[in-house]
């Protein structure tokens, strides 16, 4: 099997290069390889390069993921979340291939408390969000074979995220401030990656199984409890670290005004995944603590 991975080097795209090679020939790109184009501000330059390689899949972990730099290059944005993965899905389409892609829990609007299920109806508030959907129906429609997972708040040892923010913060900072009222579940790149080569050797025996699924690590957190776990667990994996952080004080959204607007609930309700692929999503707080061990050198 031939698989044709873009946007290697992100979070996801690191450990995706880990876990689809051991199902077949993984060719991975990035957008600025020399040889072929996967650049996604060249949505014809993509195209040629699936033409070239006529894979049997497609993983698309390119995105353009700064929500707040979004807001003023809704084009630019467009044309990596949304244009491109378009002419992913026809050249997919063509070749009878299957696309798997990465969708975000800022299609939704954030109302509620009720973790979202995949039938509810997006509102994104964001470019980014905006975006994203776009880009999941541009796949939808497309009539390709698709796998499209939603996540959240995800992070990994290698590449930029808020729990390395956190932790480098609390090195520098002897007080600060977090927001306590945007829920959700934080995700590691690891378990993105292990799941979805999981979904898709059953998709590609039950091609019926393909669609749209909710994806994130089990329970759910605010980014100030997060950002408090991970100092607390620093401390103690590394009693050595210089933390200079006393107090990890709770505010509202409304105490950081930024470009993007953010959704309150970001909770996914992710059992037709595990209903489907006969999995079990284990809590948030597993991943964040390997991560941390790996990133502190424990
Ligand atoms: N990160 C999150 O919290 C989060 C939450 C929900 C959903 N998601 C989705 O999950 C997927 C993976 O996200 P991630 O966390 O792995 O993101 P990431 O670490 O930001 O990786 C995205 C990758 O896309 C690359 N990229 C940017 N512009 C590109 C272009 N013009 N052409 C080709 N590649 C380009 C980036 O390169 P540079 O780093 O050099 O710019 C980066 O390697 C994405 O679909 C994202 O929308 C992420």
């Amino acid at each position: 099997m031939r698989i044709l991975l873009l946007g290697k080097n992100g979070q996801l795209g690191w450990e995706m290069q880990r876990s689809l090679s051991a199902l077949g020939e993984v060719i991975a790109l990035d957008f600025d390889s020399p040889a072929h184009c996967a650049d996604f501000t060249k949505p014809e330059g993509v195209r040629s390069t699936v033409q070239h390689f006529a894979p049997d899949v497609v993983v698309n972990t390119a995105a353009h993921t700064a929500v707040d730099k979004a807001e003023s290059e809704v084009d630019l944005v467009r044309l990596i979340n949304a244009t491109t993965p378009k002419v992913l899905a026809e050249e997919v389409n063509k070749l009878g291939a299957l696309l798997i892609h990465y969708s975000t829990d800022y299609v939704f609007n954030g109302s509620g408390s009720t973790p979202w299920v995949e039938t509810d109806q997006p509102a994104p508030l964001n470019v980014y969000g905006q975006t994203k959907l776009e880009g999941e129906l541009a796949i939808t429609q497309s009539g390709c074979k698709h796998l499209i997972f939603r996540t959240s708040w995800v992070y990994a040892a290698r590449g930029g995220n808020f729990a390395k923010t956190m932790l480098r913060l609390a090195q520098e900072r002897e007080r600060l401030t977090v927001i306590d009222d945007q829920f959700g579940a934080p995700t590691s790149a690891e378990l993105l990656a292990d799941v979805s080569i999981l979904a898709l050797r059953q998709v590609l025996q039950r091609p019926q199984d393909g669609g749209l699924y909710h994806l994130v690590a089990s329970g759910e957190t605010n980014w100030w409890a997060y950002a408090s776990y991970v100092i607390e667990k620093a401390r103690q994996l590394r009693p050595d670290l210089a933390i200079k952080t006393k107090e990890i004080a709770p505010v509202p959204t409304s105490a950081f005004p930024t470009p993007a607007r953010r959704p309150h609930n970001s909770r996914l309700n992710t059992a037709k995944l595990q209903n489907t692929f006969g999995l079990t999503l284990p809590d948030w707080t597993h991943g964040v603590e390997r991560m941390l061990t790996e990133t502190l050198g424990v």
